[in-house]
C-alpha cells in the first residue's frame, strides 16, 4: 500500500529520462502487448482482430509488427503499444510506462535523482518477492532428496511413476510437517523481513496470538512459474489423502490464479511449433504429458477458463487451435460447460477453434498415460480425432437419449435448435444443420432433406423471438391484430376495385379462382357470393347491367342487416379515389391478393402441422412425410410472400 501511494504521488511529477523511454519502447513488442487483449490472426505481414474500441463483427483492427503500430479501419483508433495500453486501461502515460518498465525489468532514470531512487525501490520490491519464492522453492526441492522427504520422493517415483529428470525439470519439492520450518529458514538463515514473506503468500499470520506459520505443510510442492520461468506461487498436493488434496498459494501481487497457465513457460515454444495447444485440468496431467513428449500442454488451475488465459495461449498459435482435455465423467462434462462460459463468445464467433477431448473410460491424461502401452502415440491419435466444440456438444445432447422415443426426439431437436441458433456464421450453420439432420434421420436418408428444411425454416425466424419471450409474445399478439386488420382492408380493396372498375373484374375473379382463394371475413364472403349471383342472373339478360353492379348489390343487400355496414364501406368512395391510375390499381390488386393468399396458406400450414404431429411416423411414414413436407413448403411460401410484401413496400415508398 505504501508503495502504491508513493508511486501515484510520484507519477504526477515524474519526468522520465529519454534513455529510459527509448529502452521501454524498444523492449515492448506491440504484438505481445495487444494480444493480451485482442485475439490476433496473422494476415500477410500484419495481424488483424476485432477492434476492442468499438463493436464489430468482422475484423478491421490491424497490427503492423514492422512499424510497431496498430490502426483500426473501423473507428480510426491507432498508435503504438503505449498508446494502446493508455486507451484500453484508461491509464495515464506515466503509469503505463512504469508498468512496462517493471515488466521488462528496465531500470528507470528520472531527470531528478531522488525520484529515480523511489522507483528503483519499487521495482526492487518485486525482485525481492521473486527471490524469496525462488529461495523457498530451492529449499523445498532440497528437502525432497533429504531423509525427511523420502516418503514424498517415493510417492513421486513409485506411485506417480515419474522419472527423476521430470521431477527436477519441474523443480518439484517437499514441504515438511511442522508449522514454522520454512518460516525459520527464511527469517533466521536468510534474514528476509517477515512483511515481505507475507506478501509472497508463503507464510500466513496466525489467527490467534502473534507470529506466523507456513502455508504449506507435509505436501508435494509444485512451483508455478510465469512465462519467463520465474516462480510466482506454489501448488501443494497432500500425501496421505488429507484434505484438501490440493492447496494453492493465495492471490498475491505476483499471482492471480485466473490469469496464469501452469507450465506455459515450458510449453509456449512447442505450442508455436505445433500450432495448437492442449489444456488439461491438473498439475500432474501436464507433468506426465511433458514427460511423454507431449510438450504443448498447459493446465488451468482448477478455475473456470478465463478470456485472459485463452488469449495468452492464442498468441502462440496462428491457426488458433486449442484442445481441452478434461475428465469425461459427469462432473467433467458440466465442468467443461462451465469452463467455457466465459470464452464462448470467442468460440461461437469463430475466433478460436476449440476441440474437446474426453479420454476413454473417464480417465485423466495422467492416468491414461500411466496405464496404457504406447500411450503417447495413442494420445496423439485421440487428440487428432477430437471433435470440435460444436460436434462435442451435439454428442452431449445425444447422451442417454433414445431417438426412437418421441419425447427424447423432441428434446434433442429443441436442444439442437438452441445450439444452431447461436452460430452466426452462415456456412458453419449450414454444415451443422446437415450434421444434425443426418443424426435425426437415424439412417433413413429420405428423412434428411425434411429435417434439413425444418431446421432452416425454424432458424430463418428472427432468433430474437426465442429470447425475451414476454416481449416477443406481446409483439406477436400485436402483429396478429395488425395482420387481421390488413387482411380485412385487402379484402375490402379487392371488392371496391371489382365493383368500380369493370375492366379489372376478370383478372380478380380469375386470380381468386386460379389460386383457390376465399374471402376470409364472413361478411365479405357473403358480399362476394351476392356479387357472383347478381352477375350470373344478369349475364344473359343485359350486358350494360354489369356496370350497375353496385346498385344491384345495394338493393339485394338491404335485406341483410349483417352485411349492411360492410357494404356501405365497400361502396363508399372516400378511400379509393374516383379515378385511380392503372399502375396504382394494379398494385392494389396484387398486394391485396397476396394478403388473401397468405391467409389461406397459413390455414393450410396449420392444418398440415396438426396432421403430421398426429401421425406416428413409424406406422405411416408416407403420410407423415407428406404432411411434414407440405407444412414446410407452405411455410416457405408464406415467408416468400412476406418477403415480396416487404419488397413491394419498398417499391411503393420509392415511388
Ligand atoms: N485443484 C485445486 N484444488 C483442489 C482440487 C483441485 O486447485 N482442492 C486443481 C489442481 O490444479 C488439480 C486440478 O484442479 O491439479 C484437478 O483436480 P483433480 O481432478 O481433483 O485431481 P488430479 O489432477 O487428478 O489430481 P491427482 O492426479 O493428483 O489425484
Ligand atoms: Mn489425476
Amino acid at each position: 500500500m505504501f508503495h502504491e501511494v508513493t508511486l501515484l504521488n510520484l507519477m504526477s511529477f515524474l519526468r522520465l529520462h529519454p534513455d529510459t523511454l527509448e529502452e521501454i519502447k524498444e523492449r515492448t513488442n506491440i504484438y505481445d502487448t495487444i494480444s493480451e487483449y485482442v485475439v490476433l490472426k496473422r494476415r500477410g505481414k500484419n495481424y488483424v482482430g476485432l477492434c476492442p474500441f468499438h463493436d464489430e463483427k468482422t475484423p478491421s483492427f490491424t497490427v503492423n509488427a514492422d512499424k510497431q503500430l496498430y490502426y483500426c479501419f473501423g473507428c480510426g483508433a491507432g498508435g503504438n503499444a503505449i498508446k494502446f495500453l493508455m486507451e484500453i486501461r484508461k491509464e495515464p502515460f506515466n503509469q503505463v510506462v512504469l508498468e512496462l518498465a517493471k515488466q521488462h525489468k528496465i531500470s528507470i532514470k528520472d531527470l531528478e535523482e531522488e525520484n529515480t531512487e523511489i522507483l528503483q525501490a519499487r521495482i526492487s520490491l518485486q525482485n525481492q518477492l521473486y527471490e524469496i519464492l525462488a529461495t523457498s522453492a530451492n529449499y523445498y526441492e532440497h528437502l525432497l532428496y533429504e531423509p525427511i522427504g523420502k516418503q514424498a520422493l517415493d510417492y513421486l517415483i513409485n506411485k506417480r511413476q515419474l522419472k527423476s529428470e521430470t521431477i527436477s525439470k519441474f523443480n518439484l519439492g517437499y514441504s515438511p510437517e511442522g508449522w514454522e520450518t520454512l518460516y525459520s529458514y527464511l527469517v533466521k538463515c536468510k534474514n528476509y523481513p517477515v512483511s515481505l514473506l507475507e506478501q509472497t503468500g508463503i507464510i500466513k499470520p496466525r489467527n490467534k496470538g502473534r507470529g506466523h506459520y507456513d502455508t504449506f505443510r507435509g505436501r508435494i510442492m509444485i512451483p508455478i512459474k510465469d512465462i519467463e520461468g520465474r516462480i510466482i506461487a506454489f501448488g501443494g498436493r497432500s500425501l496421505n489423502n488429507q484434505e484438501p488434496k490440493y492447496l494453492n498459494s493465495p492471490e498475491t501481487s505476483l499471482f492471480s490464479k485466473s490469469n496464469i497457465l501452469f507450465a506455459l513457460d515450458q510449453a509456449y515454444k512447442n505450442i508455436r511449433n505445433l500450432d495448437h495447444a492442449i489444456v488439461v485440468e491438473g498439475y500432474f496431467d501436464v507433468i506426465s504429458l511433458h514427460e511423454a513428449g507431449i510438450k504443448n500442454t498447459v493446465a488451468s488451475l482448477g478455475t473456470a477458463f478465463s478470456k485472459t488465459q485463452l488469449r495468452k495461449l492464442l498468441r502462440y498459435t496462428d491457426s488458433k487451435q486449442i484442445i481441452f482435455n478434461f475428465d469425461a465423467d459427469n462432473a467433467g462434462t458440466k465442468a467443461i460447460q462451465r469452463m467455457i462460459t466465459e470464452i464462448d463468445s470467442l468460440v461461437y464467433s469463430g475466433q478460436v477453434q476449440l476441440k474437446i477431448l474426453n479420454l476413454p473410460s473417464g480417465k485423466d491424461a495422467d492416468e491414461f498415460l500411466k496405464f496404457n502401452q504406447n500411450s503417447a502415440e495413442k494420445y496423439y491419435k485421440l487428440i487428432n480425432s477430437a471433435p470440435l466444440w460444436l460436434g462435442w456438444q451435439i454428442e452431449q445432447i445425444l447422451l442417454d437419449k433414445d431417438l426412437k422415443r418421441a419425447d427424447h426426439f423432441e428434446k434433442v431437436v429443441k436442444e439442437m435448435m438452441i445450439l444452431l441458433s447461436k452460430l452466426s456464421d452462415y456456412n458453419k450453420r449450414e454444415y451443422y444443420i446437415r450434421h444434425c439432420s443426418e443424426i435425426l434421420s437415424q439412417g433413413d436418408t429420405r428423412l434428411i432433406p425434411i429435417y434439413l428444411k425444418n431446421f432452416q425454416l425454424q432458424l430463418a425466424k428472427p432468433i430474437a423471438n426465442n429470447f425475451n419471450s414476454k416481449k416477443s409474445k406481446q409483439f406477436t399478439k400485436a402483429n396478429i391484430l395488425l395482420e387481421d386488420q390488413l387482411l380485412k382492408e385487402a379484402e375490402i380493396n379487392l371488392l371496391k376495385v371489382y365493383l368500380r372498375y369493370s375492366e379489372y373484374r376478370r383478372r380478380i375473379s380469375k386470380s381468386l379462382e386460379f389460386k383457390n382463394l376465399f374471402f376470409n371475413t364472413k361478411e365479405h364472403r357473403i358480399v362476394w357470393t351476392k356479387i357472383l349471383e347478381i352477375e350470373d342472373s344478369h349475364q344473359n339478360k343485359n350486358k350494360t347491367d354489369k356496370d350497375q353492379l353496385s346498385y344491384r348489390l345495394q338493393e339485394t343487400i338491404w335485406e341483410s342487416s349483417l352485411v349492411e355496414t360492410c357494404v356501405d364501406q365497400i361502396l363508399s368512395f372516400s378511400e379509393l379515389e374516383q379515378h385511380e391510375d392503372n399502375e396504382r390499381l394494379d398494385l392494389i390488386i396484387k398486394a391485396s391478393l397476396i394478403f388473401l393468399e397468405k391467409a389461406s396458406l397459413k390455414k393450410y400450414c396449420y392444418y398440415c402441422k396438426i396432421k403430421y404431429q398426429m401421425i406416428d411416423k413409424n406406422e405411416d411414414l408416407v403420410n407423415f412425410e407428406y404432411y411434414l413436407n407440405e407444412y414446410i413448403t407452405s411455410k416457405q411460401k408464406i415467408l416468400k410472400l412476406q418477403l415480396s410484401q416487404s419488397l413491394s413496400e419498398l417499391d411503393a415508398n420509392d415511388n
